[in-house]
């Protein structure tokens, strides 16, 4: 189950799980040694937290006017920020209003015009509306309730194998004119490959990370000669296709609140149990192999994960967006830094 503070808040007597802590442990001298230490650890986190605590910013609200102010000469802007101030995560939806498919069919296409590296495409939108599909993401989801009174649930599915579809893309790309431009040429499958392709057990991704880094520092020192510093090899699969998934998520959460549909991310779930639900198994698992022997085409577990969770619907009354406390945020000098970090 991935951990997340959502978790911690349900189960708040739910000690911070350390590979060493026993209940043997905890009375004998590691145990008293590991409760030091996690009591130096939360000085330590608190002290650090007051320290660098972000500017604080005056009594949020829904009109918080941006420095450049409202101008009637860019209506899209206007239009847009209007939707962003009105977002919100909504935790009471009304179980008895459903939001009209072809609607949320329209939002799902819109969403598909978020960009993605080299246009790879490497997400999915599963949508689940059954009453015990949504009993099941529920129990999934901790327990949390508006799963179960969403009229929808968007399980944003990303792919950690995007580079599969490069020749798709690049065809794509071909047939529409849009590669006729210069932009990235006959070298772009080979650079995405390059870039992408982690290998087994992620081995070529660890190579060329060492490569382009050992490269690229390499040019730093010389920087006077013509070279070009090798492209940045993504850490890690999951948190390349999670960047992918998560710019949809953005855009599908305020589509939804432009259309007056109420939205609430989720980050709280066990990702195997929702994997289950949606025919997504362990390849030699006894479910994969059920699925298969029933001609059900079961995907690779492995492949994909899933970054987020969000639930659509209409708010409960007295929940509505005119109603709603707004989330606060910090001051813009926290998070908006000009020229240097
Ligand atoms: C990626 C992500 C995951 C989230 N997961 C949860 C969740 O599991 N449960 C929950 O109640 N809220 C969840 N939230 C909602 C946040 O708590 C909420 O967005 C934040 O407090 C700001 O409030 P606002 O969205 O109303 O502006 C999540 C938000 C994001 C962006």
């Amino acid at each position: 189950m991935r951990s997340s503070r959502f978790a911690l808040q349900l189960h708040p007597s739910t000690p911070h799980a350390h590979p060493h802590t026993s209940a043997a442990a905890s009375t004998s001298f590691l145990g008293l040694y590991y409760k030091l230490q996690h009591f130096w650890r939360a000085v330590a986190i608190t002290y650090r937290g007051l320290q660098e605590a972000p500017p604080r910013a005056g009594h949020p609200s829904r009109s918080d006017a941006p420095p450049c102010a409202a101008s009637s000469a860019l209506p899209e802007l206007e239009a847009l920020a209007a939707v962003v101030h009105t977002r919100y995560a909504c935790r009471r939806f009304d179980p008895q209003r459903k939001v009209p498919p072809p609607l949320l069919e329209r939002l799902l296409r819109l969403t598909t015009r978020s960009p993605t590296g080299y246009n790879l495409q490497g997400y999915h939108l599963v949508v689940l509306e059954r009453e015990a599909d949504k009993q099941a993401a529920c129990v999934a989801c901790l327990g949390q309730r508006q799963v179960l009174d969403a009229s929808h649930l968007v399980l944003f599915v990303a792919d950690k194998e995007c580079e599969r579809n490069a020749p798709a893309a690049l065809e794509l790309g071909l047939d529409t004119t849009y590669y006729r431009s210069t932009l990235y040429g006959p070298s772009y499958l080979r650079q995405v490959y390059y870039y992408l392709h982690g290998g087994p057990a992620n081995s070529m991704a660890c190579l060329k990370r060492s490569v382009s880094e050992f490269y690229t520092s390499a040019v730093n020192r010389h920087h006077r000669t013509a070279k070009v510093a090798l492209i940045t090899v993504p850490e890690s699969p999951t948190a390349y296709a999670w960047k992918q998934a998560m710019l949809a998520c953005g855009l599908f959460l305020h589509l939804c609140t432009a259309a007056r549909v109420q939205t609430s991310p989720l980050e709280g779930f066990d990702e195997t149990a929702l994997k289950h639900l949606i025919g997504l198994e362990e390849p030699g698992s006894a479910r994969h192999r059920a699925a298969a022997a029933a001609h059900h085409n079961a995907k690779d577990a492995n492949r994909y994960t899933i970054p987020v969770v969000v639930c659509v619907g209409y708010a409960a009354a007295g929940e509505g967006a005119a109603q709603h406390v707004y989330s606060p945020r910090f001051a813009p000098s926290h998070f908006i830094r000009w020229h240097r970090f």
